[in-house]
């Protein structure tokens, strides 16, 4: 793995969901680096063939970063269910639909663990997972990974944040992630935690 230096200066936010954007914006904006959203840059999205975060996550990063002609900064992420073998996984946006719906797909979530016989506690643990990936116009891409283990509540809760936010309790808390202010949940999030190795090998 080649791990280069980003430096200040203009970099491509490949993704369009608008929360991931801003949060991923928010993260940035200490550094230097002049975030553009991939939508701004009229970027298509590619499709999201791999098998992994980490494969999603260097796949849309590479193709901002050649299509733009600037480094590219990509997030894969989802909610990992245990009960459910890791699902929603990498189809989280998937379960959502289009155009998403993510109460349906936080219903989805809630009736499958129903069926799985997950009513209590411990059998509804799940975690957030988080990749970011760096590419370079000339092909260099470094990846970054990280998680935040908690469990399922329900009914949703809470107005912050997005996507399964409000069905995902972190563990020491008792709120979940919809509840808290976004700075609480930047603190603690796989998305911040994936950026903080981002920064120790690419920032510093
Ligand atoms: P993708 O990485 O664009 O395929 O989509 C990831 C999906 O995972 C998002 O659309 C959300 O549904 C979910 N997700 C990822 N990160 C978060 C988060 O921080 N909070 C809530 N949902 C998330």
């Amino acid at each position: 793995m080649t791990t280069r230096r980003l430096e200040p200066g203009p970099i491509v936010v490949a993704s369009h969901n608008p929360g991931k954007v801003r949060e991923i914006e928010e993260l940035l904006a200490p550094f230097g680096l002049a975030p553009v959203s991939a939508a701004s840059l009229g970027l298509a999205e590619p499709e999201e063939t791999g098998a992994t975060f980490r494969a999603n996550a260097e796949l849309k990063a590479r193709a901002s970063a050649e299509a733009a002609g600037l480094p590219a900064l990509a997030d894969d992420s989802g909610l990992a269910v245990e009960a459910l073998d890791g699902a929603p996984g990498i189809h989280s946006a998937r379960w959502a639909g289009r155009p998403h719906d993510f109460a349906a797909a936080m219903a989805r979530v809630e009736r499958e663990l129903q069926r799985a016989g997950a009513t209590r506690g411990d059998d509804r643990r799940a975690r957030f997972v988080c990749a970011l990936a760096v590419a370079w116009p000339k092909g260099a891409c470094v990846t970054f990974e990280g998680t935040v283990e908690g469990r399922i509540l329900w009914p949703p809760r809470g107005d912050h944040g997005f996507g399964y936010d409000p069905i995902f309790v972190p563990d020491g808390y008792d709120r979940t992630f919809a509840e808290m202010e976004p700075a609480a949940k930047q603190e603690i999030s796989h998305r911040a935690r994936a950026f903080k190795a981002l920064v120790e090998a690419c920032l510093r």
